[in-house]
């Protein structure tokens, strides 16, 4: 119960509910980007630029292993981080997971709005970014859902989220 990883696609809310769960909890908050960003100094929108998303999902993954030794920490990670080198089952097996879960049209609509740059849909035309965040969500999905528990990302209850996860830890 002690490391509790939020996964799901990009613009979700994944590092929104974090910190208020972490703060909830009194646990420590990781971000994997932002911590990728501070490490390597380069936003992730120029590092997708400069290198390549191999690259990416490698050092990614090296900072996911890093949170395994974290204690009493809350962890949102990248949107793609579970969906490379067996990552959703490295999780679930040293943490707490969490799916947080949207419909495209809502994920449309909030990265349309978003500050942060997401590599992935850069460039894609806004009449053809529902189309293609559905079919990532749809070939991503199958891992989300490996969660140890799925919740609906639009009004999330912190204290209700937090209650949950004691209970189902608490019993398992
Ligand atoms: C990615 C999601 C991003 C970031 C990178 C790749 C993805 O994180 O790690 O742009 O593959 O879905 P967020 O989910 O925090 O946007």
């Amino acid at each position: 119960m002690n490391r509790i990883y939020l996964v799901g696609f990009m613009g979700v809310g994944k590092s929104t509910i974090g910190k208020k769960l972490a703060k909830y909890l009194d646990f420590e908050f990781i971000d994997l980007d932002d911590i990728f960003e501070q490490k390597y100094k380069i936003s992730i929108d120029s590092f997708f630029n400069k290198y390549d998303e191999e690259l990416f999902r490698k050092l990614e993954h090296d900072m996911l292993l890093e949170t395994f030794l974290k204690n009493n920490a809350v962890i949102s990670t990248g949107g793609g981080t579970p969906c490379f080198h067996n990552a959703m089952e490295k999780i679930n097996s040293v943490g707490y997971s969490i799916y947080i879960k949207m419909p495209p049209a809502a994920i449309v609509h909030r990265l349309s709005t978003a500050k942060r740059k997401r590599p992935l849909i850069e460039g894609i035309p806004k009449d053809e970014l529902h189309d293609v965040i559905k079919e990532k969500l749809k070939s991503r999905s199958p891992i989300y859902k490996k969660a140890h528990l799925h919740i609906d990302g639009i009004d999330v209850d912190i204290k209700e989220l937090a209650e949950t996860i004691s209970i189902k830890v608490n019993h398992s």
